[in-house]
């Protein structure tokens, strides 16, 4: 669906990002992930065609981005990572007005439309407000929802549960979920690193205007990460915590000796997440 060969891009004289080349598949979820500043909004800007003097090739659904019309905003769906909407209309009026722009679908599909992702995201109740007056969570889900009003098949969401509280990012987790379900494909920007573990089929890391590792969460763990054992016995009477690799519990003699002798209080293994392998790779925090 998506086609990233040998990008480059400056913003000024100094090349900011270099030599970027991966693909989306239809129906996957795909993350940027990366601290503040590394180019991951750049990088969604330039897929949507808003940065349309890159270096390579950016392929779209079969569109050299850089030669996109208008009719490329009728199949995707964006979330800009601050929220574009009009203050001084309704939420009600903002979608109406966002729906009008474009044109795959009739007045009234696009109505119940409306209707349904108001209430999914729990706005029904507050649609007649004027956006001024929305908190910014509430700004937030309205934004998500405007990218999904002309139901495009694929969307770009950038930090889509920044800000947002758990109950209303799980919500919003659950309606990306819907949506891959219904065979959309999804890129995701997000410095959240349980929620690209959870959402994405593969993530890039992104650090520098480059691509650092990219693989599926799952496999980034299993590659890359060292798991461990973490043990605690008595000893003199206060408790003593220790630790080992977890490849390493068969040579361990002091570990060995212990079990043999009943003497473990408390075992567990500890694997990383995906915030401790970009560590690992990038020598990076996430945020
Ligand atoms: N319009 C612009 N002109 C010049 N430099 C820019 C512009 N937009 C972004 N930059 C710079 O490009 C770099 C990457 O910015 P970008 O917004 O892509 O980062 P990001 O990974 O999305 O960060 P965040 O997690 O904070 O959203 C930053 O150093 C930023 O200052
Ligand atoms: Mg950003």
């Amino acid at each position: 669906m998506i086609r990233v060969e040998n990008v480059s891009f400056s913003y000024t004289k100094k090349v900011f990002m270099e030599d970027i080349s991966f693909e989306v598949q239809k129906g996957e979820i795909f993350g940027f992930l990366g601290p503040s500043g590394a180019g991951k909004s750049t990088l969604q800007k330039i897929l949507i065609g808003l940065l349309t003097g890159y270096k390579g090739s950016v392929q779209v659904d079969g569109t050299e981005v850089r030669e996109r019309d208008n009719s490329f905003y009728e199949k995707i769906g964006i979330d800009f990572e601050f929220p574009s909407l009009y203050e001084k209309l309704t939420a009600r009026e903002n979608l109406q007005f966002f729906a009008s722009l474009y044109e795959n679908r009739g007045k009234e599909a696009r109505e119940k439309r409306m209707e349904e992702l108001l209430e999914q995201v729990g706005l029904l109740r507050d649609a007649d407000k004027k956006v001024s007056d929305f908190s910014k969570g509430m700004k937030s889900r309205l934004n998500f929802i405007k990218a999904l009003l002309h139901n495009p098949d694929i969307l770009f969401l950038d930090e889509p549960t920044s800000g947002l509280d758990p109950t209303n990012s799980r919500l919003m987790k659950d309606m990306i979920i819907t949506e891959k379900q219904k065979g959309k494909t999804i890129i995701i920007t997000t410095h959240n690193m349980e929620d690209a573990a959870e959402l994405c089929d593969r993530v890039a890391f992104i650090v520098e205007g480059k691509i650092k590792a990219l693989d599926s969460p799952h496999h980034l763990i299993m590659e890359k990460g060292t798991n461990k054992l973490h043990y605690s016995y008595l000893n003199n009477g206060a408790e003593v915590t220790d630790q080992c690799l977890l490849k390493e519990t068969g040579q361990n003699v002091q570990l060995q000796n212990l079990m043999r002798e009943g003497k473990i209080l408390t075992i567990h293994s500890e694997e990383p997440n995906l915030g401790d392998i970009f560590m690992e790779v990038t020598g990076r925090r996430l945020a």
